[in-house]
């Protein structure tokens, strides 16, 4: 028996490949440019489709499998289209990610997924939206 089998590897190793992920990328992406809320931002911002989704693919291969494909900077990609992003259009984006996850992967495999995608928007959106309030961040004393 492998080691990895007997630890119970993690489900990154056993469940998701580049071929899972090849199919899994456009998938997501046909179901956001018919999504009411998040379509007209992706049309507007991409016109090169196959291209996006080769970097799509190389993003998620490098975040679960650890593959290194990807070079690049989604914060700075996210802020270059501040104005036409949200909260609610994240929340948008989770919820059909982890639609897409369920329906087309392995339950373990679309969990680990899922719950990756929530900690990049999470951080994503802390770029974006979080400002420091000058007069209320910590270590700044009340006036006396
Ligand atoms: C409201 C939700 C989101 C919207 C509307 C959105 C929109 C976009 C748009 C328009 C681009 C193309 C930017 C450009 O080429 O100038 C992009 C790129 C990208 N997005 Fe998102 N995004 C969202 C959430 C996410 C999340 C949650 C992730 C990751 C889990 C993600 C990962 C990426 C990556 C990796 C790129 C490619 C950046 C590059 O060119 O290297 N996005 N996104």
């Amino acid at each position: 028996m492998h080691g990895e089998q007997m630890i119970g590897a993690n489900v990154e190793t056993i469940e998701i490949d580049e071929a899972k992920l090849g199919r899994l990328i456009p998938l997501f992406y046909a179901r956001v440019r018919e999504d009411e809320a998040l379509g007209p931002v992706f049309n507007d911002a991409i016109g090169d489709w196959p291209g996006h989704l080769e970097t799509l693919k190389a993003f998620w291969s490098s975040v679960m499998l650890t593959s290194g494909r990807y070079k690049g900077n989604p914060m700075a990609a996210h802020l270059r289209k501040k104005a036409r992003l949200s909260p609610a259009l994240f929340e948008r984006w989770l919820a059909l990610w982890a639609e897409v996850c369920a329906e087309a992967m392995p339950p373990a495999a679309a969990a680990a997924l899922q719950a990756k995608a929530a900690r990049i928007a999470e951080s994503l959106q802390l770029g974006l939206f979080f400002r420091l309030d000058p007069d209320r961040s910590p270590g700044r004393t009340a006036p006396a």
